[in-house]
This record gives structure tokens, sequence and C-alpha cells, in this order.
């Protein structure tokens, strides 16, 4: 498309078409652009247009058609391989939109917006290490955009690259003085780098402005170095919402994650027969379901994300599950109801365990069991202590097993695992209790 000429009469009607579009004037658009397709059947800024009026018109497949329609007619031509890039992502169909970006990237090398686009079609993708090395090469050639920027920081954060995370926020706030989002980012890099003058500063600064805000309250405290009892939903439910689609690859085959299998043989040797009813708490993608396969009883998920669950029930092995608080199932949910009950790496997130216990007890059925997994707090370390680097909980076992037993579990087996799973290169240590309730006396 090198050759269009900016003011011939042609360009200037397709300008025209363009700003109906943008201005929701979609008949008008669509008419004359029928007009000028006919005129000039090949020419892609036609196609092009197309796939504005299209999305516009909330037609997604649409623009698709028209985005390959115009990159066929032109495939050299990076702003319709970026157009069509930007809308496989939407779709979801990632493999193909990567594809499509590296090419327009690689048609203008030096274009900040292609860069920039490029680089948000990666985050998409979750190619976090793609879209990093795209972002910082586009703000090489534009500094000054403070958008990409923050993006840019978010980016680093969440592949938990906190110090340089930490230099791309101080330099949207150098900009911006006020900027939300970047004071935020700023306060979770200084909570997970262990700087404890600058996560309080900043703590101090947002509960003067959110005093009520449950999430600001929890960040407030562990920036005071406290161990808030447990973690507000919202906490969880911003890491898990964004995880569900991956969860099962990187934790089971990335992180060697065999909790739920080592459950499911458990729960299986107590039941040959498969015939119980088990309530899963935080059943995630519902990886215990698929360990233990269709069981003679309802299987009941309960989960705060609806993507875990999304993920969890395309199994068909659960009978229904519950997004809500485990902490309210516990609570809600009637005596004597379940054969067994797991709650498997949701602990961590949960924290204090004393509404925990004694309602999982009430709940299960004479000679029932409760299997959940903790990970470890060393016996000289506090019953409950908060990793700020994970941001999960770890539990002390013999207060584990104390707080069961003084609950009324009859037999309570404590299985420590050298290995939950594996956290930056180490195996993360941790326990599973299997805790029995006493069966019915005659
Ligand atoms: C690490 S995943 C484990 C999932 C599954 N149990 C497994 O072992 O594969 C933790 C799950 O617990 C859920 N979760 C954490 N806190 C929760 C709460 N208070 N109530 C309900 N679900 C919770 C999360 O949404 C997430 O799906």
């Amino acid at each position: 498309m090198s050759q269009t000429i900016p003011n011939d009469p042609f360009t200037q009607e397709l300008q025209r078409i363009g700003q109906w579009i943008a201005a929701g004037q979609l008949q008008e658009a669509a008419q004359a652009l029928n007009a000028a397709q006919e005129r000039f059947p090949r020419d892609a800024r036609i196609a092009l247009l197309g796939v504005r009026l299209a999305d516009k018109a909330g037609n997604l497949r649409g623009a698709l058609q028209a985005a390959r329609r115009a990159v066929a007619l032109e495939p050299g031509w990076h702003v319709a391989v970026m157009e069509l890039a930007v809308l496989l992502a939407r779709q979801q169909e990632y493999k193909e939109a990567l594809a499509q970006a590296r090419h327009a990237v690689a048609l203008q090398p030096r274009s900040a917006q292609v860069l920039r686009l490029a680089a948000a079609v990666a985050n998409q993708a979750e190619d976090l290490e793609q879209a990093i090395i795209w972002a910082k090469t586009s703000l090489q050639l534009a500094p000054d955009d403070i958008e990409l920027r923050l993006g840019l920081a978010g980016m680093l954060s969440k592949k938990q690259q906190y110090a340089e995370a930490k230099q791309a926020y101080e330099a949207v706030l150098q900009a911006q003085p006020n900027q939300g989002e970047a004071l935020w980012g700023l306060l979770m890099c200084a909570i997970h780098l262990k700087d404890e003058d600058e996560a309080k500063r900043l703590a101090d600064i947002f509960i003067i402005r959110f005093p009520d805000d449950e999430r600001v309250r929890y960040w407030h405290a562990v920036a005071h170095g406290q161990t808030p009892a447990t973690q507000p939903t919202s906490v969880v439910g911003d890491l898990f919402d964004d995880y569900a689609h991956r969860f099962d690859l990187h934790l089971v085959r990335g992180l060697q994650y065999k909790v739920p299998q080592r459950a499911a043989e458990i729960l299986l040797a107590q039941y040959p027969d498969r015939r119980f009813n088990l309530l899963d708490l935080g059943c995630g993608t519902g990886l215990l379901g698929v360990y233990l396969g269709p069981i003679q009883g309802f299987m009941i998920g309960v989960d705060l994300s609806e993507p875990m669950i999304a993920q969890a029930a395309r199994h068909n092995l659960y009978a229904r599950f519950h997004q809500v608080n485990l902490l309210d199932a516990l609570r809600d949910t009637p005596a004597d109801h379940y054969e067994a009950i797991a709650c498997l790496d949701a602990l961590v997130y949960v924290g204090d365990l004393t509404p925990v216990i004694p309602n999982a007890l009430r709940i299960l059925k004479p000679g029932g069991c409760f299997i959940f997994s903790c990970e470890t707090a060393a016996e000289d370390e506090a019953d409950l202590v908060l990793r700020t680097g994970s941001n999960r909980y770890a539990h002390k076992a013999s207060a584990v097993e104390r707080a069961c037993r003084e609950a009324g579990f009859g037999d309570v087996q404590i299985e420590p695992l050298e290995a939950l799973r594996m956290e930056g290169g180490q195996p993360l240590p941790g326990f599973l209790v299997t805790a029995r309730k006493p069966a019915a006396t005659a």
C-alpha cells in the first residue's frame, strides 16, 4: 500500500467513509463502501474499512472475514496484517494471532504503533515474554507512551519481575504523579520486594483514600507486617479468573502438582465401590474429579471463580457447582450430608481454619472424611503464616492436627508431602490431612 496518494479524490472519499463509520453512520458508510468496491474491487483499503464497519456493527466474524480479504489483497500491508492479528486475538485464536503479529512486526520493525499492538496481542495470548520484548521496543521508539509503559509494568509484575516493574511504574508516576494503577502496582512491587518502608508508605496512601475497601484493608495489613486472618474473596478472584484457562497445564505439567491425584487415591481406597457423595471445596478446574473418575454419588463443586468452574464443568463429572465462598458453603450446608469433603490447595487462600474444621465435621456423615492440603509452616513459626512472596498462607501441621482433634475428628492422618508442587524451581513442602469423623455408635 505504499502507493497511497494522500490527496487523490478516491483517498478523500475513503477518509470520509472512515469518518462516517467512526460517527456510527453505518448505513451511509455501507452504501458508499459497496459503490467503491464495485469501482475498485482489488483495493485493500476498502476491505479494511469493511473491517471497521463490521466491527462497529458488532459483527466480529464479518470483521475477521474482511481482514482476511484485506491481507489476501495486500499481503505486505502491515496495517491489514496487524488488524487481522488483533481480530484473531479477540476471537481467542491466539496461535494465528501471534503469527500475524509477528508478520506485521517483520514488515514494519520500526513502527511504535505496530509493536504496541503486537505487544497487546501477545499479552492476550499469554505470551508474556514476547509481549514484554515488543512493548519495550515500542517504548524505545515512543518513550512518552504512558499507557504502554503502564501495560509493560503490569506484564513485568505478572511475570514476577518486580524490580523492573517498579522502575516502569515509577516512570509512569513521574509523568502522572497520582496515577492510581501505577501507585497500586508500586505497592504490590514493594510488598513482593520486601521493601517494608515503601510498602507501608504506599499502603497508607490507599487506606486514607479508600478506608472501606476490603482489598485495600487486606494489603494495608500485609504491608504493616500483620497476618490478616483470611484473604478477601476479591483478592483470590483476581488471581484465578485470569489463570483458569492455563491452570491445568501450568500446575500439573509445569509445576508437577500431584495433590488431587493423591487425594483421589485415598478416597478410592476408602470407597472402593465408589459409593460416596463428595463436596469439593475450591474445586478449581475439577482435577480431583478427573483423578477420581465417575462416582456412584454426587460430586458437588464450590469455587469463587466462574472461569475455573467453567473449566471444571467441561469434564461432565460434577453434578452441580456453587460459585460462592467456601466458608459460606461450609456454614450453610446442613449437618450429616456428605461422606467426603475435599479442599485441595484452597486453604492456602483461606488462612484461618477456625470456621473450617468444625463445620466440615458437622457436614460429614458419621465415618466420613475431610481431606485437605496445606503448605507447611515450620514448627518454630506461628500456627498461621502469610508468605508475602506468594501471598498464600502456610499452616503448622501440629496446630492443624490439634484443631481437628479438638473439633471432634477421631482419626487424623497427616501425610507430609516433600513437594506439593514446584515453586521457583524448588519443591514446595506441604501436607495432606485426612481427618475422619467418628462412626455413629449404635
Ligand atoms: C490452586 S486452586 C486448586 C484447585 C483444585 N482444588 C485443585 O487442587 O486443583 C485454588 C482454587 O480455590 C479457589 N478458592 C480460593 N479461595 C476460595 C474461597 N474462599 N472460596 C471458594 N473458592 C476459593 C480458587 O478460585 C481456585 O479455583
